[in-house]
């Protein structure tokens, strides 16, 4: 399967496969025609650059102007993993990849079916997620097959990805490294080996530092509403606003922590309008950001007319990240409670 994928690749083919955060949809990296193709079958916007995937930062060099220490300690440290590192790219990597900007992102991943595949290609991979553009990342490959089916040439099936969320972009072409997207791989831990890290807060008018970002990516088909603040407060919030939407006739999505079905469970009750998933404690980020996009795709199967969601604890770990897709995926409809 592997060698049949690697081949595939080297011929300019599209392989979806599994990665530690959520499944990427393989290209030649250096075959610009290949690469069109690629935005054609997700419907990405060729303004939207992508991640170049390579086996070790052994092969950095030929993409890149130059190999910083910075990148070397990063490395050492954190890959392969769920880190993506931009750098000013050398004139080896298509504008098609990086959309016209001059820098390039690259990560190492982690998975065994991700670093098999791109060993036996011998070549860069570029990877988006593999879903179609503006549907949240697919961590299965089931989600793979529903958005992109017979747009692409292969699938590997390497079951549920551990993360579940994209990994960690970090900006180090220009000034003060720059968390551009959170993931998995914390500010708290790139500070501990770099001496200053930025973390993109605002978006803010002007050139984009990172297009991708200001798309919204991660939204489900119904309009999801995310509510923030103190858990009992966001409960009562979130169970009134289930309720009028009720009176309306809307179904509705509910997706909320293990914890708290005692609070919701007049909702889920035996109303059959009500779909409601839970995720995880809500203290255990890692496996709420793990289950967070099936549950999205599972109520947009379902047909649900709105999806609330509660907010998570944004301070530790996967937190940050999970708070990042939902307000993505919110697109302004944010209510603080
Ligand atoms: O975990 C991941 O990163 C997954 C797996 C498949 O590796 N890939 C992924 O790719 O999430 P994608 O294309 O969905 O997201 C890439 C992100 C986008 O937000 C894009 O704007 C940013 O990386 N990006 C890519 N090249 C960039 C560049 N030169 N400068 C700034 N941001 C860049
Ligand atoms: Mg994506």
């Amino acid at each position: 399967m592997i060698a049949r994928a690697a081949e595939c690749l080297r011929a300019g083919g599209l392989v979806a496969f599994p990665t530690e955060t959520v499944y990427g949809l393989g290209v030649h990296a250096l075959d610009r025609a290949a690469v069109r193709r690629l935005f054609e079958a997700k419907q990405r916007p060729a303004t939207d650059p992508l991640i170049v995937h390579i086996g070790s930062v052994d092969l950095l060099a030929p993409l890149v102007i130059e190999v910083p220490d910075a990148v070397r300690t990063l490395a050492r440290r954190f890959w392969p993993g769920p880190l993506t590192l931009v750098l000013p790219r050398s004139p080896v990597v298509p504008d098609e990849v990086t959309a016209g900007l001059p820098s390039v992102a690259v990560r190492v991943p982690s998975h065994s079916v991700a670093r098999a595949l791109i060993a036996a290609a011998g070549i860069p991979v570029a990877a988006p997620s593999a879903n179609l553009f503006s549907r949240p990342s697919p961590t299965r490959a089931s989600h793979v097959l529903d958005d992109l089916g017979g747009r692409i040439d292969l699938i590997i099936d390497g079951g549920p990805t551990t993360i579940g969320v994209e990994s960690t972009v970090l900006d180090l072409s220009r000034g003060t490294p720059t968390v551009l997207r959170p993931g998995a791989i914390t500010v708290d831990m790139l500070r501990e080996v770099l001496p200053r890290v930025d973390v993109l807060t605002t978006i803010e008018p002007g050139p984009m530092p990172s297009p991708g970002m200001l798309e919204k990516h991660y939204a489900p088909r119904a309009p999801l509403t995310l509510f923030e603040g103190q858990p009992a407060a966001v409960l009562q919030a979130l169970v009134l606003a289930a309720r009028a939407a009720l009176v309306e006739g809307k179904s509705v999505g509910v997706i909320a922590a293990d914890d708290d079905e005692a609070a919701l469970g007049e909702l889920g009750g035996s109303d059959k309008h009500v779909l409601l998933r839970t995720i995880g404690a809500e203290r255990a980020t890692d496996v709420v950001a793990a289950r967070l996009y099936a549950a999205l795709r599972d109520l947009d199967a379902a047909g649900v007319d709105v999806i609330l969601v509660r907010s998570f604890p944004a301070e530790r770990g996967l937190g940050t990240a999970v708070q990042d897709r939902l307000r993505r995926a919110a697109a302004g409809r944010i209510v603080r409670c």
